[in-house]
């Protein structure tokens, strides 16, 4: 039978209080750290024994000489622990410590970033000072809900007359800017950073030469396009570790101003060298290699990156996300193309035959595709954004036989046609950098090149299957 006197109950109160008190202790209580001894280092990888963090923790290695470098916890094997260090590995020697901290990594946020360019960890790289108080939040972010997101369809002007009229792109869409080296991606990206209608703008610049970070800035992107826009640079010479903080970083600033219910506009350059770099993290630590040198984890990191992006749940705004694409010797079906095309909502293919005749922006229509230009504007705009590929496609598919003069005007109306207009359409595909092209231009300069055929009753020169669109058009 239980005892209820007054004693009894007093005592065993005073019990449960010490305890709680205890507990309260204990919770406040220094963390007991374990540290580690560094025993092995090969490449960038560093390898300690004896401390006990998780994968993605923050340790110091702390060298007798008194230097401190940082270091991220990457992998790990029986009692061994992988670590590969953020920025340089001097001064680094054998049996250092290794002290795991409590902190994750973390992304400066708010207001003051506009118009800033920090590298990889938030540090400034402008020379304009420290950040004035900004927020943190942990790199990497909040998780949103497949089904709440909004739907893309908005159609967003992004400056460029090409884009604009044949490959809408919508709010919260992510797109990939597809082409080798040197064919006008950096351009194209400072054009759509200047002529876009977007509250902020993020640019990761991710693996790129330093002198290209500095051009990017100052002559791409120039004062009016900095001064609303924060730029991450991560160069080619920084470590692995550094380069993906850096795309992550970026994400993480675009989802807090996204957050704030502002339209963002997220640049990277470029989503190749964010996989190059975990590919070399994933080789050194001992994952065998797929396809092309590329570990599994590199296709299984790319998607977490880019899905970060798109619309918001409701009340939130949206990331619209470009993210170049290298495809080494133009080659279309390298394994990070081929990956990339699958979970990005669209592509922009940059042609290198078009950009060596003089032809920019280097828009490769045919090979481009816009996936959600459908839900994004009206029936007429995508009838007329058909039209234009039908054409210029016929005319690409006679190209040789018309320019040897093997082809006789009056054989096809409908190649007549296309040898008609083709002049007209190549001066609509080319844009000067400068000169900014709206929307509403766009969509007049369209209607223009196309003359006749872009009324919808006008007859083509032979019956042409009617155009079947699933789902309504907006305008
Ligand atoms: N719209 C354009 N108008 C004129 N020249 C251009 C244009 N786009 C690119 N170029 C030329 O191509 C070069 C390489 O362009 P860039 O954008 O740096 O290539 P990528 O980023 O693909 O390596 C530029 O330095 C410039 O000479
Ligand atoms: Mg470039």
């Amino acid at each position: 039978m239980p005892d209820n006197t007054p004693l009894q109950i007093t005592r065993g109160k005073r019990w449960s209080v010490g305890v709680a008190e205890h507990m309260q202790r204990l919770a406040t209580a220094p963390r007991l750290v374990v540290e580690g001894q560094l025993n092995r280092m090969v490449g960038l990888t560093l390898e300690a024994v004896g401390c006990h963090t998780a994968i993605g923790a923050r340790c110091l290695v702390d060298s007798p000489g008194g230097e401190t470098i940082e270091a991220e916890v990457v992998g790990f094997s029986g009692e061994r622990l992988f670590l590969m260090p953020i920025d340089s590995v001097q001064g680094i020697r054998p049996n250092a410590r290794v002290i795991p901290t409590d902190r994750v990594y973390e992304a400066p946020v708010g207001a003051m970033l506009l118009g800033r360019v920090l590298d990889g960890t938030g540090r400034p790289l402008d020379g304009k000072g420290p950040l004035k108080n900004p927020q943190h939040v942990a790199l990497a972010g909040r998780p949103i809900n497949p089904l709440q997101r909004q739907p893309i369809v908005t159609p967003l002007d992004v400056g460029v007359r090409s884009i604009n009229a044949l490959l809408t792109v919508g709010r919260g869409q992510r797109m990939g800017l597809f082409a080798g080296s040197g064919v006008g991606k950096s351009v194209l990206l400072g054009m759509m950073t200047k002529y876009t209608t977007a509250d902020v703008i993020v640019v990761a610049l991710i693996g790129e030469r330093g002198r290209e970070v500095k051009e990017f800035i100052d002559r791409i992107l120039g004062k009016e396009g900095l001064a609303r826009a924060v730029v991450i640079a991560v160069p080619a010479d920084y470590t692995p570790v550094m380069r993906i903080h850096g795309a992550i970083m970026a994400t993480a600033i675009a989802e807090y101003f996204r957050d704030q219910g502002k339209h963002v506009l997220l640049l990277m350059d470029s989503l190749t060298r964010f996989a190059q770099a975990q590919r070399e993290i994933a080789l050194a630590i001992g994952e065998p290699p797929a396809t092309k040198g590329y570990p599994p984890s590199v296709f299984a990191r790319m998607p977490q990156l880019v899905e970060r992006a798109g619309n918001g749940d409701k009340g939130s705004g949206s990331i619209t996300a470009f993210y170049t694409v290298l495809t080494e010797g133009d080659d279309q079906t390298d394994p990070i193309a081929d990956a990339s095309r699958a979970i990005l909502d669209g592509h922009i293919v940059l042609s290198r035959e078009l950009a060596e005749s003089g032809h920019y922006p280097a828009v490769d229509i045919e090979h481009s595709i816009s996936r959600v230009m459908i839900e994004v504007v009206n029936a007429e705009h995508v009838r007329m954004a058909q039209v234009f590929r039908q054409i210029y496609s016929l005319y690409q598919q006679n190209r040789d036989l018309i320019n040897v003069g093997a082809y006789t005007l009056g054989t096809d109306s409908r190649i007549d046609e296309a040898i008609n207009l083709y002049p007209r359409m190549l001066e609509f595909l080319k844009q000067d950098q400068r000169q900014p092209m709206d929307w509403k231009k766009s969509l007049q300069a369209l209607q223009h090149v196309l003359g006749e055929r872009a009324k919808p009753t006008s007859a083509a020169p032979k019956a042409e299957p009617p155009v079947v669109m699933n789902g309504a058009g907006r305008g």
